[in-house]
């Protein structure tokens, strides 16, 4: 996705330095130091992938803008990136303890966004973790965001819910946060 090459400078001064930090804290919080999670949608890493690297896990940054490429590697220099749709994205194979998809899977259409949760759920090692955002009812809308269009779908709770059961995921916690976000907890059993 290219628009938030568009969108740049405005979503950098609109994404504030808290919201899904807690969250993302405590999804992580009992993976090894030394881990690595996978950032899909990373954007420019903050405050979500320096939350992680703060816990001491390692950080693969996935997004398919360039500009957030760039700033994701400025501002974690250490860290690997990959500039890739998350549907085209193949894991390594590396042993992956930990995903997060913050405010991303909900651009992609409902077969896309299938298609990646099953890449995810088949990636990660026994143990671990999967956090995402996405609505909690089945959804499928158009929003702009500094003037320029973007479509947003859910598969809804139950459909997510079926596909991680189907896959050997147990849900660990689904809720709204404090920024109106709806995240989704898995663990792989
Ligand atoms: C709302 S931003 C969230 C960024 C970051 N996770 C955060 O919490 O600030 C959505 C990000 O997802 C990326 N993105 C959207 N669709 C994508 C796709 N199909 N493949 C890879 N990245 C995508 C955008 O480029 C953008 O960086």
């Amino acid at each position: 996705m290219q628009e938030y090459n568009q969108i740049y400078e405005w979503y950098l001064d609109t994404r504030n330095t808290v919201t899904g930090v807690e969250s993302v804290l405590s999804a992580f919080d009992g993976l090894k130091k030394g881990s690595t999670v996978v950032d899909l949608g990373c954007g420019t890493g903050l405050p979500l992938a320096t939350a992680l690297t703060s816990m001491g896990l390692r950080v693969i940054g996935v997004d398919s803008s360039s500009r957030m490429i760039n700033a994701f590697k400025n501002n974690l220099p250490n860290a690997k990136t990959k500039l890739i749709k998350l549907q085209d994205y193949t894991f390594p194979k590396t042993k992956i303890s930990g995903v997060l998809c913050w405010g991303c899977l909900f651009h992609l259409s409902p077969d896309d966004q299938i298609k990646v949760i099953r890449n995810v759920f088949s990636s990660v090692t026994c143990g671990g973790r999967f956090l995402f955002t996405s609505a909690k009812e089945k959804d499928c809308r158009t929003g702009e965001m500094d003037g320029v269009t973007f479509e947003y779908y859910s598969l809804g709770s139950e459909k997510y819910n079926e596909i991680a059961r189907n896959a050997g995921w147990r849900l660990m916690h689904e809720s709204e946060d404090e920024g109106k976000n709806y995240e989704y907890l898995f663990e792989k059993l």
